[in-house]
């Protein structure tokens, strides 16, 4: 059976999810992309979806609506289409919106919150999903499917966790970004080698460990660094200095700090 997968807002999270999906025969797609010029670019890349500017008919129980607009233009966007809408599965990426408010603008309960992250878009992301009690076992198969396309899929057991998982799973990127400028800064101002020399090395590194810590997957992390740690060596000089300056301690403030900011936004757009 071939399903009606309807895109509300053709952006950058949106053309992820998209793009891995469009040669599968499982489901229809439908962009609704009201900005002309992005509409015809996406017509243009992707000849077998459908791209219309608006949604103009109603959507039917079996259909499947993902809502990839941006939170602050959330509440008008889905008042203006609310009568299409209240009887189709609904999917949200939106960061910081609860199922509660999003229920509440529609007149659907039947609403799953997702959490992608920015690797999604090269499908090596991490989406975390929540379905309430009201979403059949075959309905969430059915979004896994969708989201295991970009990446892995986390299940959330509560919508809390939704919130909870950003400062992992999507922050953290950031975070392993800052810690690269930072290698990037000494070896060029202590140790001489040109900006876009430690550039090429880092990312190298952090590339490279990734796929050690890929190919030996029963190895812990912690193993691993042992691993390159050896006793009385000059890794362990490092590993000693970021102990002594607490770096540990400074992660947890770092990601506490986050998911509070996250909690102050939610507060902002529900
Ligand atoms: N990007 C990420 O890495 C990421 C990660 C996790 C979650 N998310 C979530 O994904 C959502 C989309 O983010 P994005 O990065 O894809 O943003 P984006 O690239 O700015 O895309 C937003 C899209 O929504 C469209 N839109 C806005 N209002 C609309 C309306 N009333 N009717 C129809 N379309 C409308 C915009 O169209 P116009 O171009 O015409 O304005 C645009 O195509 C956000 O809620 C964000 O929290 C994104």
């Amino acid at each position: 059976m071939t399903t009606k997968l309807v895109f509300l807002g053709g952006g950058n999270m949106a053309e992820a999810i998209f793009a891995g999906l469009v040669n599968n025969s499982q489901f229809a797609i439908e962009v609704i992309q009201r900005n002309p010029e992005k509409a015809a670019r996406l017509q243009n890349d992707y000849p077998s979806i459908k791209v219309n500017p608006t949604l103009d008919y109603k959507l039917n129980q079996d259909d499947i609506l993902l809502l990839a607009i941006k939170p602050q233009q959330a509440k008008e966007a889905c008042l203006a289409i609310k009568n299409k809408i209240h009887d189709c599965l609904v999917v949200s990426v939106m960061a910081g919106l609860s199922i509660a408010s999003i229920s509440s603008w529609i007149d659907n309960p039947r609403i799953i919150r997702t959490m992608p992250n920015t690797p999604s878009s090269v499908a090596q992301g991490i989406t975390a999903i929540f379905a309430p009690s009201i979403i059949s076992a075959q309905e969430q198969q059915l979004i896994n499917l969708i989201f295991s396309t970009i990446g892995i899929v986390y299940t959330a057991q509560t919508e809390g966790e939704i919130d909870k998982i950003v400062p992992l799973s999507s922050s953290a990127i950031g975070f392993v970004y800052y810690f690269m400028e930072g290698f990037i800064s000494a070896a060029v101002n202590e140790f001489g080698f040109s900006q876009q020399q430690a550039d090429v090395l880092i990312r190298q590194v952090v590339s490279g460990s990734s796929a050690l810590l890929s190919a030996n997957p029963d190895i812990s992390i912690s193993e691993q660094r042992a691993r390159v740690t050896s006793k009385k060596g000059a890794t362990e000089q490092g590993v000693l200095t970021f102990e002594r300056e607490k770096l540990h301690e400074i992660t947890k403030q770092a990601m506490q700090n986050c998911y509070l900011r996250i909690l102050e936004m939610a507060k902002e757009f529900n």
